[in-house]
């Protein structure tokens, strides 16, 4: 959800302006992804690098997710299940955040629509490094043999792990990188770029994305 800050300098507001934007952006558009049929969408509302960011813009950010969680009717009549993805050993997520993470996903668990994955503190090196700690210590107390990593042990153990890998990544603002997002999973996915700002994306975006996604030839490395 990229180019929220760019979008408020452009109206002359400050940057906590354009990630207000972004999250009212934000429920738009999972709406409509779920109610256009999209069964899996993976937002990436925060990185592990972020917290490089000015102490104010980060406050600004969690305080934009609590007020999201708090939110209790957030996508309860949608159908929606949220799932948080990422880190969360971070002294910087407090028990705040944790307990309203933990009761957002509780409240929606037995939702049947769209899942929605919501990436916090999330970097998908950290993520590939927290698989391979997990197998590390399986290997370490003899439950399975290290001949016996495959692939599919890998992706049983990220954050994603019982989903699909995702068909199409869109990146908004312009920019060309996939900025650690997950890179296991991207393998073989479709990639958009647009030049529209985060705040500025609207459902005709996502459509004419999928439109053009259905245009390709995907051959998995066959021909
Ligand atoms: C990147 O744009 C955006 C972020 C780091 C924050 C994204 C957060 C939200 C959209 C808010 C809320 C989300 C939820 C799930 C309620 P940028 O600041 O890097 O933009 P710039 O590149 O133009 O400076």
């Amino acid at each position: 959800m990229d180019g929220n800050g760019r979008w408020a300098k452009r109206r002359g507001l400050p940057r906590s302006a354009g990630h207000s934007a972004g999250a009212r952006t934000f429920k738009t558009i999972a709406r409509y992804a779920n109610k256009i049929g999209i069964k899996y969408m993976t937002v990436y509302a925060f990185s592990t690098e972020n917290w490089s960011r000015p102490k104010d813009e980060v406050n600004n950010i969690l305080e934009l997710f609590k007020q999201y969680l708090r939110d209790a009717s957030n996508f309860k009549d949608e159908n929606i299940k949220v799932k948080f993805i990422g880190d969360f050993n971070e002294p910087h997520l407090d028990d705040e955040i944790l307990t309203l993470i933990a009761d957002a996903e509780k409240n929606s668990e037995n939702a049947t629509g769209m899942h929605l994955n919501i990436a916090l503190n999330y970097g998908g090196r950290q993520e590939i490094t927290d698989a391979v700690k997990i197998v590390a210590e399986k290997v370490a107390k003899k439950e399975i043999c290290a001949n016996d990593i495959t692939e599919e042990v890998i992706a049983d153990n990220l954050y994603t792990s019982g989903q699909p890998y995702p068909d199409l990544i869109i990146r908004p603002s312009g920019e060309y990188r996939l900025s650690n997002f997950l890179i296991w999973q991207s393998a073989y996915a479709e990639f958009w770029f647009s030049d529209v700002l985060w705040p500025d994306f609207k459902p005709k975006h996502l459509d004419k994305a999928i439109e053009d996604y259905s245009m390709r030839n995907r051959r998995f490395g066959g021909i």
